[in-house]
């Protein structure tokens, strides 16, 4: 078994000692975004990207386990609602998500997020959990997982294209994991960059911002793209790409939203999450079928099939797979559980009699004794 899998016997999570109350009949352990963003708070960014980076490395090397489908997506003239499950046999992940770029006019962030982890053997959900912070917690533990294996061990300084919800946490997954200590920032919105300066005041990153993407991306070792735009959009074009880079495409992941020209994919090797559902959704979209595509898992398991040289130009297309959702709610659920953190809800029925389900909406029998 790899080290990094230890926590795993028989195919089952093994859990620390849990400080939570002891859970009642059929009750479903709640984590919602208050308590989540205080979990992560009391056991600090760092060590969380840390734990995601080897929660997600263990699950990514367990491919073969995983039932895997590429999200089932409803589209509108606003954005998508996503639906993505995954499953290992044992336990049963699914995550609703959106994606609405213009939800900053209804005071909405443009990801929000929810998702539940079950047990597989009775289909009992186990943890219903946020993931709004959790997915921009485990984006960036993924972009940094994907980085660690592809970008070269050199790297020092990053563009980060787009500063919103995701910004500072792909800046810290790259800081922490990776050892970036420059960051360059741009984003069409100016107060963007400025937010995202004033969060990231406290480290020791050097943070700069830039008005123009060419000037951003002049001299970087690795590119992040994360911005939020319902187009086929152009923002890297390949006079900007040199040998060398790693480019880390966070927000092409829905079918005409792209961020990349099609001829900086060919001037890269690509890397993907899970192919079938990158081929719809990824700015992978803008080529051939057989265009060559190698998968995060296999670069995991075998290095050699990453990077070869110091200029090679390597783009990890991310779009988001329900196995990295996965990864992030186990490693929650651990989180709540170690920190007696959430409430155990009772989101399906304890009856005493499960067929007797009807006991619940039953009138309440007259009490005798008091009509006597
Ligand atoms: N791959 C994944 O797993 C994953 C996970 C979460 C979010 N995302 C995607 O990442 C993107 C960013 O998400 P977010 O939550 O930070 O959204 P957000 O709306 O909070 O921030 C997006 C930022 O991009 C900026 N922007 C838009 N067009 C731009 C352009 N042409 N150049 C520079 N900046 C531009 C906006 O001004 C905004 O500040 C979204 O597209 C989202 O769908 C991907």
């Amino acid at each position: 078994m790899h080290p990094m899998c230890e926590h795993f016997v028989h195919g089952r999570i093994v859990m620390n000692a849990s400080t939570l109350p002891v859970r009642p009949a059929a009750h479903t352990l709640f984590l919602g975004a208050l308590q989540a963003a205080q979990a992560v708070r009391n056991h600090g960014v760092e060590a969380c990207l840390h734990g995601m980076v080897d929660t997600l490395h263990c699950d990514f090397l367990r491919w073969h386990d995983f039932a895997k489908c590429a999200r089932l997506a409803s589209h509108s003239s606003d954005g998508v609602i996503e639906l993505m499950p995954v499953s290992d046999g044992t336990t049963y992940a699914f995550k609703y998500v959106n994606g609405h770029p213009y939800n900053h006019h209804h005071a909405l962030p443009t990801v929000m997020a929810f998702g539940v982890l079950a047990d597989v053997a009775t289909g009992l959900p186990d943890f219903l959990c946020e993931l709004t912070l959790t997915t921009a917690l485990r984006t960036a533990a993924t972009s940094a997982l994907a980085a660690r294996a592809l970008a070269r061990p050199d790297s020092k300084v990053m563009a980060l294209i787009g500063n919103g919800a995701q910004g500072e946490f792909q800046a810290l997954a790259f800081h922490h994991i990776l050892g970036v200590e420059e960051v360059r920032l741009f984003d069409t919105d100016p107060a963007a960059t400025r937010k995202l300066i004033h969060n990231l005041q406290h480290t020791t990153l050097k943070l700069i911002a830039y008005s123009s993407v060419a000037d951003c991306v002049r001299g970087a070792d690795i590119v992040t793209t994360a911005t939020a735009s319902k187009t086929k959009a152009s923002i890297l074009t390949p006079e900007l790409i040199k040998p060398g880079m790693h480019i880390n495409g966070v927000g092409g992941d829905c079918p005409n939203k792209t961020e990349l020209h099609p001829d900086v994919l060919h001037a890269c090797r690509v890397f993907v999450e899970f192919e079938p559902q990158t081929r719809i959704e990824g700015d992978l979209q803008h080529m051939p079928q057989d265009f060559a595509v190698t998968e995060l898992w296999q670069v995991l398991h075998n290095p050699v099939l990453g990077r070869t040289s110091d200029a090679d130009i390597t783009l990890f297309d991310s779009v988001g797979f329900a196995l990295e959702d996965f990864s992030a709610m186990r490693y929650m659920r651990q989180l709540a559980h170690q920190q007696g953190l959430g409430s155990w809800i009772p989101l399906v029925p304890a009856l005493t009699n499960p067929k007797d389900l009807f006991s619940l909406i039953r009138p309440a029998e007259p009490n005798l004794a008091q009509g006597a």
